[in-house]
């Protein structure tokens, strides 16, 4: 086999259909022999037993050579396919990839990143793969490529992509309660359409958005304002956080200092409602990217502070106070909303996540089992009403009765598997219309 003409598709799919093969040539022919000698050998024909066969070498030679030269050759055959995927074209354009809790990124040979995996069609690449922290598994089905990553080790996986499309990226190893959100993407561009985006330096201003993306941050850290499994970046720089420090609670301004601490220290300050699972990054993000990030976290925190006055005016009390708040405004009244806030979004999650609403729905944007959370309020929506499509909004009334009665109007493309929730409380559903209003 000569890894520069098969694909690594071509080579597992060969392997995989020859055993298949033999196994249902197996499968036949044993099954086929015992109904024949049920037949043949019935008692209807063969009253009286049959006389004691005495040994016959040549048969016996036969059916322990014949089985083992097909074992053997599943063997030799599976090997070489071993190899091929071993054996990396020497033309192939490498690209890192690294897994952590949870999210992958990957980094190019001229140092370009990117937390989607971009390669040119028809072309070998080899992915040299780490983990950050524990193990994770590199998976792309449409390659047939399957490679753990290992902490402190680096292994590889090669593929060369023969149509130009776009392919999942799944993580294989079960690591923690984001796994299942290390979903990511190979996109395969034509090869002029790779080097026009090879070569497009990142603009100034998404360097920061880029090594956030390149460190993992975005795993679990929003930039939209939704909840995530650690706080949202939006609004953060400058707003005022409850933590608790040695258990007690305590109010601090997210500026500069906090930024770095939360950091190196995650869990020495951590924000009141969130758990103490991000890990430290001290000795991982160099000085310059550090100032990155946290100019970064201005930027997003300013162009906030600007579009969120006349915005949000004509929302109520659902308003975000990070939006609201001009600066210079006084600081108690904006700690009290603050407070007031956070109060009401972590109940209404804590009642959805108790519900298991968000095993299903995502609050960003993600699509899961059911359509995500995320700007639904409002939102122009196709369901099947009776087998009908109907398209109608999404408003409070809608949502009351998708919760009541998931199964009466089903959003197109997706499965009905809701069932019905009938022990919420007349004020529960009005906090999670409130809500989901507020997510969009
Ligand atoms: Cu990483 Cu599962």
């Amino acid at each position: 086999m000569n890894p520069q003409l098969i694909t690594t598709t071509e080579a597992i799919d060969a392997v995989f259909f020859y055993i298949l093969g033999i196994s249902l040539l197996l499968f036949i022919g044993v099954t086929g022999t015992m109904v024949f000698f049920v037949v043949k050998y019935h008692r209807k024909r063969h009253p009286e037993p049959t006389s004691d066969v005495q040994k016959h070498l040549g048969l016996e030679i036969t059916w322990t050579i014949v089985p083992t030269l097909i074992a053997l050759s599943m063997f030799w055959y599976g090997w070489q396919g071993y190899i091929h995927l071993s054996t990396v074209p020497e033309n192939a354009m490498e690209v890192d990839v690294t897994g952590r809790m949870w999210s992958w990124s990957f980094e190019y040979e001229n140092g370009k990143t990117s937390d989607r995996l971009y390669v040119p069609v028809n072309t070998p690449v080899k992915v040299d793969i780490h983990s950050t922290d524990v193990l994770h598994s590199f998976y792309i089905p449409a390659f047939r490529v399957k490679k753990d990553a290992v902490p402190g080790m680096t292994t590889y996986v090669w593929f060369t992509a023969p149509d130009i499309g776009s392919y999942d990226i799944f993580c294989a190893e079960y690591c923690g309660v984001g796994h299942s959100s290390m979903i990511t993407t190979v996109e395969v561009l034509t090869r002029d359409e790779f080097r026009e985006w090879y070569e497009k330096e990142p603009a100034a201003e998404s360097r920061g958005r880029d090594i956030l993306s390149r460190n993992g941050c975005l795993g679990c850290h929003s930039l939209d304002g939704s909840s995530g499994i650690g706080p949202t970046f939006q609004g953060l720089y400058g707003s005022s956080r409850t933590v608790l420090i040695d258990g007690e609670e305590q109010t601090v301004t997210a500026d500069e200092d906090y930024l770095r601490r939360s950091i190196l220290e995650p869990n020495a300050e951590l924000v009141k409602g969130f758990q103490p699972m991000m890990p430290s990054y001290e000795g991982k993000i160099p000085e310059e990217d550090m100032e990155a990030i946290i100019s970064f976290m201005q930027e997003i925190s300013e162009e906030e502070g600007l579009r969120g006055g006349p915005e949000s005016a004509g929302q109520e009390e659902t308003a975000k106070p990070e939006e609201t708040a001009q600066p210079g405004e006084d600081e108690d009244s904006k700690e009290q909303e603050e407070e007031q806030k956070q109060e009401e979004d972590v109940d209404v999650e804590a009642l959805l996540q108790e519900k298991g609403c968000t095993g299903c729905h995502s609050l960003d944007g993600t699509r899961m089992v059911g359509p995500t959370f995320k700007g639904l309020f409002g939102k122009e929506t196709t369901i099947l009403r009776n087998g009908e499509e109907i398209t109608l909004t999404a408003d409070a009334d809608y949502i009351k009765r998708s919760i009541q009665q998931p199964q009466a109007e089903v959003v197109k493309g997706y499965p009905p598997v809701m069932p019905p929730s009938s022990d919420l409380s007349e004020e529960q559903m009005e906090a999670i219309v409130r809500f989901l209003e507020a997510l969009k």
